[in-house]
């Protein structure tokens, strides 16, 4: 560089020496450009843009060095300014060349540190595991979600789907609940319009599905449902899995025989199932379907409150009135139905004492069910 810098200077010192200035006037320029030497050299190694910039203000700037140099024309005779002038520019110009080149130089190098220090090398491995870093896993209302439609899909159940926000024709009237039933009460449900609300129960896709679908058929449907209500066993959301079975010859037993099945595979072999009369508009007869307790086998404990039994889920034989509004021949099909609790049934094989712990989203105990 400073041999680049020398050979220039060196060729202008000769022009200058060989033109037919003033000697005073030639010293003043040949003193200038060996004295340039040093600079363009501190200019060409500025290590930083701080230093650079100090660097254009003392030659180039307003007060610089350089432009000092073009004020002094006016000392030179009026026919000699014009060639000293080019001398001072082209001074002035290799001053701003090296200035520029630098700067470009400086730029570069700068716009790599930072790609170096921004990039990401994605061949690296990740940190070892840590608190925030876990693995995720499905919530444990999920793995029962799953665990149950697996059990019904397994007996030839298939899913179906229905709307959370629902007109209340599917979730009360179809299902035989009359307009005086206190389930109808505003407090009770969350309403949208007085025709409209949130699903209370799945039991509306029972309806929905007997207007469209013709029998025989088994369907299960899980989802969502809500209710005004909240304490250690009970949430304003909570899930249910419907089932819904219609076919000739359907019969109570049929009903005992699937939900022991499933109490069976869901909880464990010796699972015993018991039935208590009930009610519920849409099932005639109702029943109410109780599992030996899961915690203590039936001896009686905390769970169950000393009783042996665990109450799971509300079921019947399909009233003949709710065929008939929804379109089914009640002389010809039958059925039985069942609504499971998820949050319930969860709670019943992990020995969840309070529903809210399952929504909690507290990682202490989601990670218990990985
Ligand atoms: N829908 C009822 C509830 O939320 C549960 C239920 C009971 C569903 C009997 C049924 C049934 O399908 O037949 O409490």
């Amino acid at each position: 560089m400073k041999d680049q810098i020398g050979k220039l200077i060196e060729a202008r010192r000769s022009a200058i020496e060989n033109s037919d200035l003033p000697e005073s006037v030639k010293s003043m320029l040949v003193r200038h450009y060996e004295l340039s030497v040093e600079g363009l050299k501190i200019i060409a190694e500025a290590g930083i843009f701080k230093e650079l910039n100090d660097l254009r203000v003392k030659y180039v700037g307003k007060s610089g060095e350089i432009t000092s140099l073009m004020k002094s024309l006016k000392d030179v005779p009026a026919d000699k300014r014009p060639l000293t002038g080019k001398f001072i520019n082209e001074l002035k110009t290799l001053f701003e060349n090296a200035i520029s080149e630098r700067e470009a130089l400086l730029a570069a190098s700068e716009r790599r540190s930072r790609e170096e220090r921004e990039s990401l090398d994605v061949t690296l491995s990740p940190p070892a595991t840590t608190a925030s870093s876990r693995p995720g896993a499905l919530h444990p209302l999920t793995l029962v979600k799953n665990d149950i439609v697996k059990i019904f899909t397994g007996m030839g159940f298939t899913i179906v789907d229905g709307p959370e926000v629902e007109y209340t024709k599917y979730n009360f009237g179809l299902l035989n609940i009359p307009e005086d039933h206190p389930a109808r009460d505003p407090a009770d449900s969350f309403y949208i319009t007085p025709d409209i609300l949130l699903r209370s129960q799945t039991s509306c896709v029972q309806a929905r599905t007997m207007e469209t679908m013709a029998p025989p058929f088994r369907i299960v449907c899980p989802g969502k449902v809500y209710r005004p209500d909240e304490d250690a066993t009970h949430s304003p959301m909570f899930q249910q899995i419907e089932g819904l079975v219609v076919d000739k010859h359907v019969t109570l037993s049929d009903l005992k025989a699937v939900l022991e099945e499933f109490a069976r595979k869901f909880f464990s072999a010796d699972t015993k199932v018991r039935f208590r009369p009930s009610f519920f508009p849409f099932t005639e007869p109702s029943v109410e379907v109780d599992l030996s307790c899961a915690m203590c086998g039936g001896k009686g404990c905390r769970l169950c409150k000393g009783t042996g039994w665990l109450e799971l889920l509300g079921a019947g034989v399909v009233n003949p009135a709710v065929f008939d509004m929804c379109g089914i021949d009640s002389s010809v099909y039958s059925g039985f139905a069942f609504g499971i609790g998820i949050e319930r049934a969860a709670m019943i094989k992990y020995g969840i004492p309070d529903m809210r712990l399952l929504f909690d989203n507290d990682v202490r105990i989601l990670e218990q069910f990985r």
